[in-house]
């Protein structure tokens, strides 16, 4: 872990896998928040990051991705295992974006943490933090048969069904207080002196 050593605002990698661009788009909200904040980011899709990525160099890393079909996406998956010691080792953080974290009561809701759950368990991650968020309906993105079923499957659960219109249900407040309470993890304890 580099930044703290010489003195110098922390670096944090933020690490993301997107299929309809959503979870790209919280994770450079998260970059902004944290930049604001002066630390130094660097984004970088789990499934284009440089072969030569040093996840070890960083002082903390945030992965996210979103939920298709009931998983993650599988270069998150990857990028995790293989870094999983480092990862068990940094502050670190995930999250997790779904329609399921959108739908209405917390019953309905639960299925988004257990997204989660099972993917830190088939990584053997533990993060510091975790943060379930609610994802979009892109029917803009989505070709036929896909908007068929998204607008079906809309039908059952919000009644978003109007396919000439996206619907986004992302709390951004949420997201950026989540990197902003990450960003504490990494700055040295109250009392210490340079
Ligand atoms: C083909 C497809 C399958 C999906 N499957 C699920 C699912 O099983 N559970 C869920 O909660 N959300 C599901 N979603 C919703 C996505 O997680 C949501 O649209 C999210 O915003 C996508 O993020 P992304 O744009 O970063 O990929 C699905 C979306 C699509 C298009």
């Amino acid at each position: 872990m580099s930044g703290l050593d010489n003195g110098s605002e922390p670096t944090i990698l933020v690490c993301y896998g997107s299929s309809e661009g959503q979870t790209a788009t919280v994770a450079r909200r998260m970059r902004t928040a944290l930049e604001n904040e002066g630390h130094r980011v660097t984004l970088v899709d789990a499934a284009a990051h440089p072969a030569d990525l040093e996840v070890g160099s960083f002082d903390g890393v945030i992965v996210g991705a979103s939920i298709h079909g009931g998983s993650h996406q599988r270069p998150v998956t990857e990028f995790v295992r293989t870094n999983v010691d480092v990862l068990n080792r940094a502050p670190s953080a995930f999250f997790s974006v779904s329609l399921t974290a959108a739908r209405e009561t917390p019953a309905q809701r639960a299925p988004a943490r257990g997204y989660i759950e099972e993917f830190l368990e088939t990584t053997g991650w533990d993060p510091d933090a975790t943060l379930v968020v609610a994802g979009a309906l892109k029917y803009s993105q989505y070709g036929r048969l896909k908007r068929l079923l998204m607008r079906f499957l809309a039908g059952r659960s919000s009644g978003d069904t109007d396919t000439s219109r996206d619907y986004e249900y992302t709390d951004w407040e949420d997201v950026e207080s989540f990197a902003r309470e990450f960003a504490t993890l990494l700055e040295p304890p109250t009392g210490s002196t340079g």
